[in-house]
């Protein structure tokens, strides 16, 4: 039978947010994008015509896409982007994903506007590993900008200062009631007495990992990034760029109206950080003027944010079993860091008229002029190195209040991790100090999900933190939230063979050059080895 088709138009659309209105990139006119329902395991077929005035490529975050990265969708990794005037057809292969992934934009900063929910309910015949929900909510956070997007970060990139975060953050597109002209527009969602609802919460912000909750609430949270975990009973949640996660709660208070809000987590001197939106109980009452606020922690309280995560834990049984790798083949020891490129002008407006720029172990991400995949497809040289770094060029004490003189200024290269196909995989994330980056680095892996085995404060011991590995549940995902001044570890199995990105999900720092590939080698049969590229493959 034919696979389910949907066409989707990129164009510029009119919308009004924080008093004034712009010209924005939406899918259909549509601001969040559409929401794509699916089941696990199904397939479809996204059209896209780019009836916009920028190169655009659409990513489906979390989606694995097996053998298929040929629809995978960032810019120069796997796809030339889509220009003015042309289309790409997506092919969209759903396979052990269940729960609420997302999909955006993946080229420059267009992702700003261009993104929406992916759903995937159970397989038919099959349910939630808990009781029904009364109705399910996406709750889609994302950044507004005054101006455009795609000129902001052309600008910063020419001068090689920080870019504007946002000006606003959002809920379902909307900045809340405690900004200005917005009172209105504050998305308000109604609740039976009760009842108990699930909320999908994405982030899809550009910059900023935040604090959730809902006043006076408790929250279960059931699900992260596409899997189940066990049910974790939380105040709030700490939520990072890229992440997902599925949240019941019970609609158990007096009847009135709660805030439920985001707020940015990182010390940054700025205070367009935080966003409402209004649950409001069915019936007759009298509303408060002012909802309750929930009680989120305190900006950059690192506390909250570890006492958080180290619970999660993977929901494991026979319906949902995990594969762990126990033993791995392949190691890899990276650093994370914020640097500086002398400036070559005079001009530059980075920390004393430097260049930023942003690294892992050390090379800075270059995007080459045609896709990786093509190259490596077609044996075209010249495009990638395959030497990118497994460990840090050297060792220092990463995580120090004063760095070495000589560690600011990274390599740049299109450099690419090459592993064979089936091996198994651990990466420890390194956070550094290197300058002074006072955020957490949510790193997202395409192609994959992986297991997050453990996290630490200060700079990883290889003899003595892997002793406190958890190896019997840990969560599945395919972001994870690297500590600033700490590590993370993750492992899996490479068996998707194709070229497969992996980068940090701020998109300052991606702009920056903290990116890279991991390419992963064919297995001897057609069923271990990547699909033939499509017919259409767009010309750069
Ligand atoms: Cu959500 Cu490389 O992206
Ligand atoms: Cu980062």
């Amino acid at each position: 039978k034919p696979m389910p088709t949907i066409n989707w138009v990129l164009k510029e659309t009119n919308y009004t947010r924080l008093c004034s209105s712009k010209k924005i990139l939406t899918v259909n006119g549509l601001f969040p994008g559409p929401t794509l329902y699916v089941h696990k395991g199904d397939r479809l077929i996204v059209n896209v015509k780019n009836q916009g005035k920028y190169n655009v490529t659409i990513h489906w975050h979390g989606v694995k896409q097996p053998r298929n990265p040929w629809s995978d969708g960032p810019a120069y990794v796997t796809q030339c982007p889509i220009k003015p005037g042309a289309n790409f057809s997506y092919e969209i292969i759903l396979s052990s994903e269940e729960g609420t992934l997302w999909w955006h934009a993946h080229s420059d900063w267009s992702r700003a506007t261009v993104y929406g929910p992916i759903i995937v309910y159970p397989k038919l015949g099959t349910t939630y590993p808990f009781p029904k929900p009364q109705a399910e909510f996406p709750i889609i956070l994302g950044s507004w900008f005054k101006g455009d997007v795609m000129e902001l970060i052309e600008t910063a990139l020419e001068q090689g200062g920080e870019t504007n975060k946002s000006d606003a953050l959002t809920i379902n597109g909307q900045p809340g009631d405690k900004y200005n002209c917005s009172k209105q527009g504050t998305y308000k969602l109604t609740v039976d007495y009760g009842k108990t609802y699930l909320l999908r919460v994405i982030n899809a912000i550009m910059n900023e990992e935040v604090f959730f909750g809902l006043a006076k609430h408790n929250l279960t949270v059931v699900g992260m990034d596409g899997a189940y975990i066990k049910p974790l009973k939380t105040d709030y949640i700490i939520i990072t760029p890229g992440q997902t996660m599925d949240i019941l709660f019970t609609a158990n208070r007096s009847p009135s109206h709660y805030y439920m809000a985001a707020r940015a987590s990182a010390a940054v001197t700025y205070d367009n950080t935080t966003t409402t939106a209004i649950v409001k109980y069915s019936g007759n009452y009298t509303a408060p003027s002012t909802p309750t606020f929930p009680s989120l922690p305190d900006y950059e309280d690192i506390d909250a944010v570890t006492n958080f995560t180290r619970q999660i834990k993977a929901l494991v049984d026979k319906d949902h079993p995990i594969d762990v790798p126990q033993e791995v083949e392949t190691k890899l020891y990276i650093t994370i860091s914020v640097g500086t490129y002398p400036c070559p002008n005079d001009s530059c407006k980075g920390p004393d008229g430097s260049r930023l720029a942003a690294s892992l172990n050390n090379v800075s991400f270059e995007e080459p002029d045609i896709d990786l995949l093509q190259a490596y497809y077609r044996g075209i040289g010249g495009v990638f190195e395959t030497d990118f770094p497994s460990v840090p060029p050297r060792f220092f004490n990463f995580t120090a209040d004063e760095m070495p003189d000589n560690v600011l200024i990274p390599l740049k290269g299109t450099k690419v991790k090459v592993l064979k196909f089936n091996s198994t995989v651990e990466i420890v994330f390194q956070g550094t100090n290197v300058q002074k980056a006072a955020e957490n680095h949510p790193m997202h892996l395409h192609g994959y999900s992986f297991y997050v085995v453990g996290s630490g404060f200060g700079n990883f011991n290889n003899v003595t933190d892997p002793k406190s590995y958890n190896l019997v549940d840990p969560p599945e995902v395919n972001t994870v939230g690297v500590p600033k001044n700490g590590w993370a570890a993750i492992r899996f199995r490479a068996d998707n063979p194709g070229v497969w990105f992996m980068h940090c999900h701020l998109e300052r720092h991606s702009s920056w050059g903290m990116d890279t590939a991991i390419i992963v080698k064919n297995g001897t049969t057609r069923l271990t080895s990547m699909r033939r590229a499509p017919h259409h493959l767009n010309p750069c």
